[in-house]
């Protein structure tokens, strides 16, 4: 059993990647913060309440919200990715009696920051925790900075982000996680902490198709069979106009899959780093990543290559059961 943090800013594939984490008996998921991204943190963190009361927990993960801004950026948001709520605007959908269709849980948040329940959580597991980071990466680089010594005692970071072989997605050479926060992915990258990148060069392999969604989900009435159709629909309006298919790459998901099933997975050592001064370039990743010019010192694993059809089977039948 592998215990886990997951920073994350929900975000449609986000939640997908939490319902797919929560369900995988591999994964003890001890905490989860919250980072502005998609939408702004407190949105976040409501929008987090949303999905894991999708799951009818008896017990529920430590929940602290993060980081509001970027380290020194001004924050940029998808919000026309992902909705106006960050997840498709489910928000505003209601019942026949008007209630909310999907409404928060209402527990407590812990009373302690994101990024000092990162430390706590690492502090509680050394050498065993593993942070999983589907966001921006504000709250890792402010752990790090205000404790670099504990911090050293994380057994790893996953995250996804950056791209190499290919255009970004916000820029033409910024993937969105690192473009928000150049200077927190920089931090993380350069902290000797062992990190596993899953970048939009691996995401880009799995298209979740609405033709796909619609199969999986036919004759079935269940909460998290609506909450899939219903929070992906923007998103996927979004890929029909500007990225050439209906569907969604559902990135986030996939180092979620790193940890539980890396027989499905290929990756490559690499020196990664990040442009943080660019005009044309912030947030740019840069490694070589050709097999034959294998780095003398690598400081990150990064995922080039995924089973896509073993992982969307993967997914699904985790997700629905
Ligand atoms: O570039 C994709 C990443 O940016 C994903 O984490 C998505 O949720 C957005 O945050
Ligand atoms: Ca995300």
């Amino acid at each position: 059993m592998q215990r886990i943090l997951i920073d994350t800013d929900p975000g449609v594939d986000d939640a997908l990647a939490i319902l797919l984490a929560m369900k995988s008996s591999e994964l003890l998921v001890e905490a989860i913060t919250t980072v502005s991204g998609n939408v702004h943190v407190e949105q976040a963190t409501e929008n987090l309440l949303r999905i894991l009361e999708l799951l009818n927990l008896s017990k529920y993960p430590i929940i602290a919200q993060g980081e509001a801004q970027p380290l020194v950026k001004p924050l940029v948001k998808a919000e026309h990715v992902h909705g106006e709520d960050g997840l498709g605007n489910i928000s505003m959908l209601r019942n026949p009696d008007g209630s909310s269709r999907y409404p928060p849980i209402y527990c407590d948040l812990s009373t302690i920051s994101g990024v000092d329940l990162i430390l706590e959580m690492v502090n509680r597991y050394p050498d065993e925790l593993v942070i999983v980071a589907l966001g921006p990466l504000t709250n890792i680089s402010k752990a790090i900075q205000k404790d670099p010594e504990r911090m050293q005692t994380l057994k790893g970071i996953v995250l996804m982000g950056g791209v190499f072989s290919e255009y970004g997605n916000v820029t033409t050479t910024a993937e969105f996680n690192v473009y928000v926060d150049p200077h927190a992915a920089h931090d993380v990258f350069n902290s000797g902490v062992p990190i596993h990148i899953a970048p939009l060069d691996v995401t880009h392999q799995v298209a979740l198709t609405g033709k796909r969604l619609d199969s999986e989900i036919e004759g079935r009435s269940d909460i998290i069979s609506s909450f899939l159709k219903e929070s992906t629909q923007a998103c996927m309006e979004f890929y029909r106009e500007h990225v050439g298919f209906y569907g969604l790459h559902i990135h986030d998901a996939l180092p979620i899959g790193m940890l539980t099933h890396p027989q499905f997975f290929k990756s490559v050592d690499a020196y990664v780093q990040v442009e943080t001064e660019g005009n044309l370039t912030s947030g740019m990743t840069v490694a070589d990543l050709r097999r034959e010019r294998q780095d003398d010192s690598p400081n990150a694993s990064v995922c080039v290559e995924v089973d896509a059809d073993a992982f969307l089977n993967h997914f699904f039948e985790r997700v629905l059961t």
